[in-house]
């Protein structure tokens, strides 16, 4: 076969050591473990506890795992694309940082930015990249230092959110495996229903917007989990349709990991029988641009070359989207 398909050659993660675990979050909000379990299906979430770091170092910590793991040369990598919502700085991409610190002295780098779809969305960018022929080694990262954008004292999100880092290495194919489709979506309307109100052009930080804890992410929860419930599955459906393929045919759903509510609504849509339905929200909570690449890294020795793997994301925006691919390689 003559043409280019996008695979994914490589896998790497880090999460920090710190857990805060449901019973440490009853002593600061009014929330207990029953109802985090039974709602969300978090257990536990890591949390990077050092003031002086930011995500830049989950970023380089996975990286530098994908690297050592699979014997990479940095120096190889054409493109460091970060999915992000939790940059070092608003100005000055994190990816530049990282790509110079873990020696991809060729590579270009920047920032994606689509809250919980930051990593799917770079999926697809990706990608394209490799399927036109004009890049051979993209390395995309998801990361997110979530605890830096948290109120700890606001139960409605600090139940939720964790810190981690996943990575993975997309290269051309040449038998017809890795990525086969896409259906992304966005839709405005979300904006005001998940977001962090302030420290932008419309509302630059002041300190009225200090005192109003505006630099907070603010979240209506109820409305997010309807229009998640809905987009996740109808977008997961909907690639299935295209592909003309079954529930037998799916060997793998890997979906974000916001609510375990909202991924069991996805897999029942698909029809799915639980043990394709990729889960460690109870581990790491929502790592936003992190949850598919852990998910990838923790489940990695399961895959078979040529299985059929459905990935399906819902962020901030809103936005949201599944992405159909065939994994390319057995780990050893
Ligand atoms: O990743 C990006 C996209 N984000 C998502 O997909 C998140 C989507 N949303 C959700 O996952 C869920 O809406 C939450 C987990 C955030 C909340 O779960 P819910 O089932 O929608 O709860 P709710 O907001 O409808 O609240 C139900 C009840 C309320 O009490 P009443 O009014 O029924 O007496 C809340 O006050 O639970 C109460 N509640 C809590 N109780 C204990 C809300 N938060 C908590 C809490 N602990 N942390």
């Amino acid at each position: 076969m003559n043409t280019i398909t996008a695979a994914i050659t490589a896998v790497g993660a880090y999460v920090p050591d710190f857990v805060l675990s449901n019973k440490v979050l009853e002593t600061l909000v009014d929330t207990n473990d029953e109802w985090i379990t039974t709602r969300t299906g978090i257990k536990e979430r890591r949390i990077l506890k050092d003031d002086t770091k930011g995500t830049s170092f989950l970023a380089i910590k996975a990286a530098e795992n994908l690297i050592a793991k699979n014997n990479i040369n940095p120096a190889e990598i054409d493109l460091v694309l970060l999915g992000t919502t939790t940059p070092d700085m608003p100005v000055a991409a994190t990816a530049v940082y990282v790509a110079s610190q873990i020696g991809a002295v060729n590579a270009f780098a920047y920032d994606l930015q689509a809250a919980c779809s930051s990593f799917l969305y770079g999926m697809s960018t990706a990608a394209a990249y490799i399927e036109s022929g004009r890049y051979k080694k993209i390395l995309l990262i998801g990361a997110d230092k979530m605890s830096s954008i948290i109120d700890y004292t606001d139960r409605a999100t600090c139940i939720i959110f964790g810190d981690g880092a996943g990575a993975v290495l997309f290269e051309p194919n040449h038998e017809g495996l890795g990525f086969q489709d896409e259906f992304l979506r966005s839709d405005g309307v979300g904006r005001e229903f998940l977001k962090i109100e302030a420290g932008g052009s419309l509302l630059p930080a002041s300190k009225e917007t200090v005192e109003n804890k505006q630099h907070y992410v603010f979240q209506d929860g109820k409305t997010v989990f309807k229009y998640a419930v809905s987009g996740m599955a109808d977008v997961s459906e909907k690639i299935m349709q295209r592909n003309n393929l079954t529930k037998e045919d799916v060997n793998w759903l890997v979906a974000h990991q916001a609510n375990k509510r909202i991924i069991d609504a996805t897999a029942n849509r698909m029809g799915l029988d639980e043990s394709k339905v990729l889960v460690n929200i109870q581990k790491y909570g929502n790592t936003t641009s992190a949850t598919l690449p852990l998910l990838l890294n923790d489940f990695e020795k399961q895959f078979k070359k040529g299985d059929n793997l459905i990935f399906a994301a819902f962020g901030g925006g809103f936005t949201w989207g599944s992405i159909y691919m065939k994994w390319a390689y057995d780990k050893q």
